[in-house]
């Protein structure tokens, strides 16, 4: 069969990179096609210059039998090509509706109509079981749900090919289950989906056929009944990956981190962490498990100085420190790794070796007395490029032109590396690819065996499960059990995470 879209040799250069050296990518109707690759590889750069963010120095795109330049998105979506980004594009103050037909409203006159506005929305919503609240503004709304707009906002403009950049990356599992039947239903119906992602598991399971990329080339294209996890993962990083963690029984030292009857609000002042008792001791990790929005996102911000508890008491190293700024809190060698990168973990307008250094630049050897040791930031920068293999032509690199998984590496070497005597971790692997994820693991491990505490949060089970010496389970707010992690298996945390106690 002919395919719906082929793009031939598509070569884009930035300053210092080679994002897309050459690349083959085709297309059938109705297909849903994984894109995958470490980070950096190229994928969204080739999503880009497909949906006319980017013009390729080199290359064709032929899109329904028809050879074509796309000069600017506007064009792209005209042509019935829509894309939901890695960082989504939504007007946080507006409504859900309003973000659909943004830029492209039903008029009644001079003015929006807004009744054909909710009655469009409401039948596309039905049309393809994207089930949303068309009132509800977004900032009010779970990633899950602002996900599912972003995808009626491409079917609304009349989509036939719906590029969904990482998907997965930010939803529970329950969403990727509800996202998946979305898929299905949208193939049913003729639309065609380019499906970026990091998850083989996920590949598998949804995607009939995988191209793989790396360092900006093409390695193949295969069908996914016809592949394993195993070979696509080789295919990715071109050598063996270990999909497990190793690790040596834990050398506990004295208990770092104290948390005694915690409990806080969120932003709309609902307690939403109810009572909370925990502690870590050096050369622990103690993992948070529990369906996304049950209260470990505050917890976090409460233990990190970002919220303020409305009642109990923090103890680091037997020093209380409930109420203390986060500056303060990071000052006491707190590393924290934040689970939103661009909100808390960067400044894209930054480049490298000043993200590498941020809220630690008055620390030696950073600072000299009140100046900044330039030679030192410097070779801290490289240092961490090369140890974390941070994939970019120097540190002099603004933190938005790098790719997703090789921003959220920034802020992990430098959270990691600024001896920390906690480390808070909240889904430190979100993006990444898997080779990063394996040495990500290590690190931690390393950082474990040296005597740091280490408070894992990840929506990923498998993560807690291999990382963790305990695992505390969050639901609605309370901790509802603490176990050792040799007696923890999937199951037995599922149901403790869905609110059953035995
Ligand atoms: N606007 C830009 N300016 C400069 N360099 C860029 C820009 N966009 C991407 N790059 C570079 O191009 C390369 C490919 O990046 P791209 O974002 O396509 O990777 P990716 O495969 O999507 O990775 P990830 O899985 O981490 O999201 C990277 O080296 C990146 O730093
Ligand atoms: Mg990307």
């Amino acid at each position: 069969m002919q395919p719906i879209l082929t793009m031939e040799n598509i070569t884009k250069r930035f300053p210092g990179v080679i994002a897309n050296d050459g690349v083959n990518f085709d297309l059938q109707a109705g297909e849903i096609h994984a894109l995958v690759g470490e980070n950096g590889a190229g994928k969204s750069t080739l999503m880009n210059v497909l949906f006319g963010l980017y013009q390729p120095e080199e290359g064709k795109i032929a899109y329904k039998g028809e050879e074509l330049i796309i000069n600017e998105p506007t064009q792209a979506i005209k042509l019935g090509i829509g894309m939901v980004h890695q960082h989504f594009k939504l007007v946080q103050p507006l409504t859900v509706t309003e973000n659909i037909i943004l830029g492209s409203e039903p008029t009644l006159g001079i003015k929006i109509n807004k009744e054909k506005a909710l009655k469009d929305v409401d039948e596309l919503s039905k049309k393809y079981g994207l089930i949303i609240d068309p009132k509800a503004k977004i900032e009010n709304i779970t990633v899950g749900m602002q996900q599912r707009v972003e995808i009626l906002k491409t079917l609304y403009r009349g989509a036939d090919i719906i590029i969904l950049d990482e998907p997965t990356a930010v939803l529970t599992p329950q969403e990727v289950k509800e996202l998946f039947a979305i898929l299905k239903g949208l193939t049913d119906q003729g639309k065609s989906i380019i499906f970026i992602t990091h998850k083989l598991n996920e590949v598998m399971e949804i995607a009939d056929r995988a191209t793989v990329m790396r360092r900006g080339k093409t390695i193949g294209t295969v069908s996914t009944k016809e592949t394993s996890p195993t070979q696509l993962a080789e295919m990715m990083v071109g050598r063996q990956v270990l999909l497990r963690v190793e690790k040596q029984e834990a050398k506990l030292g004295k208990e770092v981190l104290k948390v005694e009857g915690v409990s806080g609000n969120d932003d709309r002042n609902l307690q939403v962490v109810d009572n909370v008792s925990l502690s870590i001791r050096a050369g622990e990790i103690l993992g948070i498990a529990g369906v996304e929005g049950n209260g470990q996102s505050e917890l976090i911000e409460i233990l990190t100085g970002l919220r303020k508890p409305t009642s109990g008491d923090i103890y680091l190293n037997d020093k209380k420190i409930t109420g203390l700024t986060a500056r303060e809190i990071k000052n006491s060698h707190v590393g924290y790794i934040p689970e939103d990168r661009h909100k808390r973990g960067l400044i894209l307008d930054f480049s490298i070796s000043e993200n590498a250094i941020l809220g630690i630049h008055q620390r030696k050897p950073f600072a000299k007395g009140m100046q900044l040791n330039l030679s030192e930031i410097k070779k801290h920068a490289d240092n961490l490029i090369e140890k974390y293999d941070i994939r970019t032509p120097n540190r002099e690199v603004h933190a938005r032109n790098l790719s997703g998984g090789n921003q959220q590496k920034i802020i992990i070497a430098r959270e990691l590396e600024i001896d920390p005597v906690l480390i808070i971790a909240s889904q430190p692997t979100r993006g990444v690819d898997i080779g990063a994820i394996e040495f990500i693991h290590k690190q931690i491990i390393e950082a474990r065996d040296e005597g740091k505490a280490v408070l894992l949060v990840s929506a990923e089970l498998q993560e807690i499960l291999s990382l963790s010496d305990r695992i505390a389970v969050i639901y609605e707010g309370e901790i509802v059990d603490i176990i050792d992690a040799k007696e923890a298996t999937e199951e037995k945390l599922g149901l403790l995470m869905a609110g059953v106690r035995n």
